[in-house]
């Protein structure tokens, strides 16, 4: 009978990378198949996030959750990987000892080993080590899972904001050589992939040689990929205010397959903050990033990351970000509470916000954002944009959905052969955080 595997990916795109490449690993070696219940699983896969507290949490409650599952079924496999695995490794089996395997985001290609050594042997297996590009060469050739995908352009951090476990859990930054990222891609695309979004923490700190020892940036990088045939359209996540070269902003302006929207972290627009969070910035130099940006291409989106209640964030620091909102205008954002990382270096200041001062400045930023959100999408009403058809809408499957230029998801109806084209649609009106439109058909 075919085996099957759950995986429940917590946290960021790069999770959601290493889980396709689990799945597609335990399907290569020993033909597993997903399922979408842990109830019917053989393996069950968590693949945790340990960026903040409340996600580490989940963790912790779904293995309760699986322990009763074993008793009913004792040769059920349970493993956690990610950033909680390997931040934490043996104190999870210490805490939940019927866990059989746990492995880090740099060993997720040792998994189907250390499953096997954990049927052989009988004991749980630990494996939370940073072999850097191992990982890559060990894994096989991608699947398309539908036109868009992700591809891994690189492994950790080394940036060490002082809130950030990631560094940590990660390990140090880690280029992957251009070639074996040109392959994957071209591997995808020959399977009809039209949109690739390179994923990596900082994606514009890779970095390689070329034969005569010259430096070779992520710009480069672009300019090579740019180059592959079918290949339509290429995206980036997440990029670093700090290595946001001239070169890297022109090329929104020059390279047409290059999509108008970036996402920008900033963390915060008070310089004292950003100081203490050592990003290496102050808001003039990231807002003067922004509106070189905007002048090489006028049609970009841009969204950004905050961290609300940063230790020592007073109303005047707090009431810098809203300003610094203001004057961007960014057509997203992500806005996270602070949350104090074990082993960081902000986890020893006094974290003096209170939680009611956190929530109250959650909310008004969220309030200003979400209607910059708005007001953006009441621009777009109207006009044409270019859709690329990426499956049926998730919420009426009678519905297509799409991805415009700027990666604003669009609902529209048509004909479910357009899936995986580039068309024309209308926008005709706005539906909360996403678009509806009408297909254009030439007459
Ligand atoms: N590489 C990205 C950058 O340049 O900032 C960030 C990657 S981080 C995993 C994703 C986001 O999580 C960050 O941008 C930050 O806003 C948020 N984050 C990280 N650590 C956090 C913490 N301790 N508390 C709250 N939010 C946090
Ligand atoms: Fe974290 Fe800062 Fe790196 S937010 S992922 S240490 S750029």
């Amino acid at each position: 009978m075919t085996k099957k595997v759950f995986i429940r990916t917590f946290g960021c795109q790069m999770n959601e990378y290493d889980s396709e490449k689990m799945a597609d690993l335990l399907h290569a070696t020993h033909h597993f198949v997903r399922t979408d219940s842990p109830d019917n699983a053989d393996v069950v896969i968590l693949n945790t996030c340990s960026v903040r507290e409340k996600a580490e949490d989940k963790v912790y409650s779904d293995l309760g959750r699986l322990n009763e599952l074993k008793r009913i079924k004792p040769n059920l496999i349970i493993a956690v990987g990610g950033c909680v695995a390997s931040q934490e490794g043996e104190t999870i089996i210490e805490r939940a000892p019927y866990v059989d395997v746990v492995f880090g985001p740099q060993t997720l290609h040792r998994l189907p080993d250390l499953i096997l050594a954990k049927e052989t042997t009988g004991q749980s297996q630990m494996d939370i080590s940073f072999p850097e590009i191992e990982k890559f060469d060990a894994l096989p050739t991608p699947e398309a899972k539908g036109p868009t995908a992700y591809v891994s352009i690189m492994e950790g951090c080394s940036k060490y904001c002082t809130f950030c476990v990631v560094p940590y859990t990660r390990g140090e930054e880690f280029s992957r050589p251009a070639q074996d990222i040109v392959n994957e891609i071209e591997a995808l695309v020959d399977q009809g992939v039209k949109e690739i979004t390179l994923l990596g923490q900082n994606v514009n700190a890779w970095q390689t040689l070329d034969e005569a020892g010259n430096d070779l940036d992520f710009t480069w990088l672009i300019e090579q990929i740019h180059h592959i045939d079918q290949l339509q359209r290429i995206r980036f996540t997440t990029s670093h205010p700090l290595e946001f070269s001239d070169r890297l902003i022109d090329a929104f302006g020059r390279l047409p397959k290059l999509m108008n929207q970036v996402h920008l972290p900033v963390q915060s627009g008070s310089d004292k903050i950003l100081a203490q969070m050592k990003r290496g910035y102050t808001a003039k130099q990231y807002i003067e990033i922004i509106n070189k940006l905007k002048q090489a291409c006028p049609s970009l989106s841009i969204s950004s990351d905050f961290i609300i209640g940063f230790p020592g964030e007073t109303e005047e620091d707090f009431q810098a970000t809203l300003d610094l909102i203001d004057e961007v205008q960014f057509d997203g954002s992500y806005a996270f509470i602070y949350s104090p990382r074990p082993g960081t270096p902000a986890a020893k200041l006094v974290d003096n916000v209170s939680a009611e001062q956190k929530k109250s400045r959650l909310s008004r930023l969220l309030q200003k954002t979400d209607s910059a959100h708005i007001n953006y999408s009441q621009h777009m009403v109207d006009t044409v944009q270019d859709v690329l058809v990426d499956g049926f809408s998730k919420r009426d499957s009678t519905q297509l959905r799409g991805k415009t230029s700027n990666n604003r998801v669009i609902n529209f109806t048509g004909h479910p052969r357009l899936i995986g084209q580039i068309i024309p649609v209308k926008i005709s009106s706005i539906a909360h955080f996403s678009l509806r439109g009408e297909v254009v058909t030439s007459s």
